[in-house]
Order: C-alpha cells, then structure tokens, then sequence
C-alpha cells in the first residue's frame, strides 16, 4: 500500500452504527485482531488483550447490561447547555446502536504493564503521566482495530465504555478483576451507507516552526464549534434509521 492508498483509508472509514446481521469471515476478524496486536506501545508495554464476543447468547447478555449504566450517562447530559448535548443523549436510551453487529471486540487492558515504561514518567512528566501513556497505548490499538476494519471493507463502531458498565462486562465474560474494560469495537457490514464525517481544516491546525498565534482559539471559539459542530452534523446515531 502506498500513501495515496493509506490516506484513501483513512479518509473514508466511517464510524458505522447500524449492521446488518451477517457473519464477518474468520480470517478478516483474525487480520483485523492481528492489527490491534502490532498497535504502537510505550516501551513495548501492550497492555491490551481482545476478548471477541460471538455466541448470540453471551451477545444477548452484554446487550442487556447496557442500558442501565449508559442511562446514567444520559442523565448527567441532561445537565449540561443544549445546544452541546451529545446526539445520542438528547432523548433516554432504548437499544444500542451496535445490537445487531455480528462480533463484538471487548478491548481488556493490565494496567500493571506501567512497570515497562521509565519510572521517571511517573514523577517528571505530569500528573496521571503513567495512566495517560497506558491510555493512549489502549487507544492505539483500538485505532488500528477500526483501520484494519476499514481496510477489510466493513463497518466499526467505537463503544465508550463506562465504569459500571465495564464491571458488569467483567462478570459477564470472567474478565480477572484487576483488568479493565476499556473500550467495546462493533464490527459487521454496514447497514446503511454513511454521510460525510468532519474534520478541522488541514490549515488551521497545522504549524509550522513555530505556534501560528493567528490560529490560536479562545474558549469562546472553541463553544461556537462545538455548537456548530452538532448543529452541521447528521445525528450520527440517526444515521442509517428511517427518517
Ligand atoms: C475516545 C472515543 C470515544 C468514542 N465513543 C463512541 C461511542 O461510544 N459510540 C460511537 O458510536 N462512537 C464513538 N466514537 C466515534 C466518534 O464519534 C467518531 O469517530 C467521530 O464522531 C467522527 O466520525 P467518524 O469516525 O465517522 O469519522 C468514539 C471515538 C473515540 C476516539
């Protein structure tokens, strides 16, 4: 694959919220478990393991335990300004978007491989430094998993994951109690054909030599987007539903 070739992936892999319920061939979901395996990690460290759910029985029980944990996230949005509520948290949860996706990837991390990264991280980079650097490891690795769905010519979806709901996942799958769930990737084939995504223009973001102060945005800046951001974009959540 060239650049062109990269670029044309990473350009037009969509997040999907819809699927249809057709298997995924075993030897994509292998390839694509395969890239979250060579995912990039501080000193090596790999915390992540997969945990792949495809038994309808065991996917029936992880449907289940979502909705009372994520409604949580849907009354803490309630508080909040709403021209900014998240699309998905305006109105109460029904169903999850991913309930007819063929495998779900439960993405499990060790925090205890911080002990691989410089010991001086904890002490001289920031404050959380050691969680930040096993987070972004975690969010490698779910980055190429979604790549690498792309690549295989199917859809993906990024599950947040919160902490009850993390903790039922771990009853639910016998995950050891000092893993933790970090993240869920649906993947299937699209039941819709998405809309376009968004991104910030190329030159507003990037500097070259120095900070561009012209680019520079205040805090109030930053809400307008926001709110323009939500007002500009398809409900993400709606996409591929009967309008
Ligand atoms: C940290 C993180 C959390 C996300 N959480 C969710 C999620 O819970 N559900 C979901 O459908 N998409 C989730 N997404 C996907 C984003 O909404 C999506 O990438 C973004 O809106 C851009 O759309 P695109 O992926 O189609 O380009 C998440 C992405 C990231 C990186």
């Amino acid at each position: 694959m060239n650049i062109d070739g990269f670029l044309d992936l990473v350009h037009t892999r969509r997040s999907i919220r819809r699927f249809k319920n057709e298997a995924v061939p075993e030897e994509l979901l292998e390839k694509i478990l395969e890239a979250g395996r060579w995912a990039m990690s501080g000193a090596n460290a790999q915390p992540w393991e997969f945990v792949v759910v495809r038994d309808p029985l065991v996917k029936a029980r992880v449907l289940d335990s979502w909705l009372v944990p994520n409604n949580e996230a849907y009354v803490i949005e309630q508080t909040r300004v709403p021209e900014i509520r998240h699309h998905h948290l305006r109105t109460p949860l029904a169903e999850p978007s991913f309930k007819d996706a063929p495998v779900l990837i439960v993405i499990v991390g060790d925090r205890r491989t911080y002990q691989a990264t410089v010991l001086g991280a904890n002490f001289l980079v920031t404050e959380g430094a050691s969680d930040a650097i096993y987070l972004k490891n975690m969010a490698n690795a779910t980055q190429n998993l979604h790549l690498a769905a792309a690549a295989a010519g199917l859809g993906s979806e990024w599950i947040s994951v919160n902490r009850p709901w993390g903790q039922a996942l771990k009853k639910i799958l016998d995950i050891p109690e000092i893993l933790e769930v970090q993240t869920m990737a649906a993947i299937g084939y699209p039941a819709y054909k998405p809309g376009p995504s968004y991104r910030r223009p190329f030159e507003d973001i990037v500097h070259y030599d120095k900070y561009d102060r012209r680019k520079y945005r205040t805090g109030e800046e930053i809400f307008k987007y926001l709110v323009s951001l939500r007002q500009n974009t398809e409900p993400p959540y709606k996409q591929g539903l009967p309008k």
